[in-house]
């Protein structure tokens, strides 16, 4: 919107610091890395990122890669992080000379149905309010603008998964180039990384379990179990400094929009994280939006406007039925007897054998067009 010449003000309610040191997840789809470009934030991410052009799915001690250049049309991802992303959207903003007020609270909308709503606020102890033309709600799964929707206007779909996955951080050099997902009859099992020296991995767990219950000791032991292959791959193990139990859910609100309040990113939708969708689904949400607000100051039409959310949730359903079709094929289901096992072992073996079934793995990963 800036390079549009339309002026925003981002609100933001934790510190600048906060927000750049809470360590996240980040595989950036082609069409993201594309948007970072576009908009002059990419540098950094060009020198600093990992690109990626495949995974490795691991299973029944087998070790198949999917090559997505070669399955895409030349297609491939940028592994970096997202708190980097956000370092480099804040640096850009603020030496463009945008606006992002930090540390604000108690914020609220109003007057979402009239041609001018407000947003009030807190900060530095005053209070405040912004006349607006429009608000865009990206203020995640816990932020104050879906709830500002008025109830019945909703609705909503949901899926919460009988899982969570133990994420470690540690200290050691990667255990592999790509990213390797694997389904053992332990369950399942990811292996990612942060940097040269910093690896991040997975393990599924019972959501209700806790990081007390996994000494180092034992953590390694279920790395190394449920990685196995027939040719004796074991992970390269570090110092452990980090670890976490998350939750793993699917969800969507439909429509994105209320009068002149439109949700972006998780304030509207969740995807479990083994299809690594979230920060695009983010990023494309907004790139729709930012185009159907510069289009309605451009020539005043409202019919970008209009569709948003229609066009928004076309991507978004897609998104989730990929992470829902991944996350299924790649963990245990408590209760989940032989059969439904040796059914996901034939799906991984079709997945990496014919070339229909791992190209239409690889154009979801590299991520679908925007419309
Ligand atoms: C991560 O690096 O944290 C990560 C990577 C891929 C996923 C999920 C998480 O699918």
């Amino acid at each position: 919107m800036q390079l549009a010449g339309i002026e925003s003000v981002v609100l933001e309610s934790r510190s600048r610091k906060d927000i750049e040191e809470t360590i996240r997840a980040g595989v950036l789809e082609q069409g993201t890395v594309d948007l970072m470009n576009e908009i002059g934030a990419g540098a950094r991410m060009m020198r600093e990122g990992f690109p990626h052009e495949g995974i490795h799915l691991r299973f029944d001690g087998r070790d198949r890669r999917i090559d997505f250049p070669a399955l895409t049309g030349g297609k491939k991802v940028m592994v970096y992080a997202q708190h980097e992303v956000i370092k480099d959207l804040v640096a850009l903003r603020l030496q463009t000379g945008g606006e992002i007020r930090f540390e604000v609270s108690e914020v609220g909308l109003h007057g979402l149905d009239a041609e001018a709503p407000r947003v009030r606020y807190r900060q530095g102890g005053a209070s405040h309010e912004l006349g607006c033309d429009f608000i865009a709600g990206c203020d995640g799964t816990q932020g104050v603008s879906r709830p500002a929707i008025p109830a019945g206007v909703l609705s909503v779909y949901e899926r919460i998964y009988p899982f969570g996955w133990y994420g470690i951080l540690c200290n050691a050099p990667p255990s592999s180039d790509e990213l390797i997902y694997a389904l053992h009859e332990r369950g399942f099992a990811l292996v990612s990384t942060r940097s040269p020296e910093v690896q991040r991995m997975y393990l599924q767990v019972d959501p209700a379990d806790k990081v007390e219950n996994w000494s180092d000791e034992r953590t390694w032991a279920e790395f190394r179990a449920r990685l196995a292959t027939r040719d004796g791959w074991l992970p390269k193990e570090g110092p452990i400094f980090h670890k976490v139990i998350v939750g793993m859910r699917s969800f969507v609100v439909e429509p994105m929009q209320h009068g002149r309040l439109f949700l972006a990113g998780d304030a509207a939708h969740v995807v479990p994280p083994t299809g690594a969708k979230g920060l695009n689904l983010a990023a494309s949400d907004v790139r729709i939006l930012a185009r159907a607000i510069a289009a309605h100051y451009k020539s005043g039409s409202r019919e970008l406007l209009q569709d948003y959310s229609a066009t928004a949730l076309r991507r978004i359903w897609k998104a989730q039925r990929f992470s829902w079709w991944m996350t299924s094929m790649l963990h245990r289901f408590p209760g989940g007897d032989a059969f439904q096992y040796r059914v996901q072992l034939s799906e991984l073996d079709y997945v990496t054998s014919s070339r229909a079934a791992s190209a239409s793995l690889a154009e979801n990963y590299v991520g679908l067009p925007l419309d």
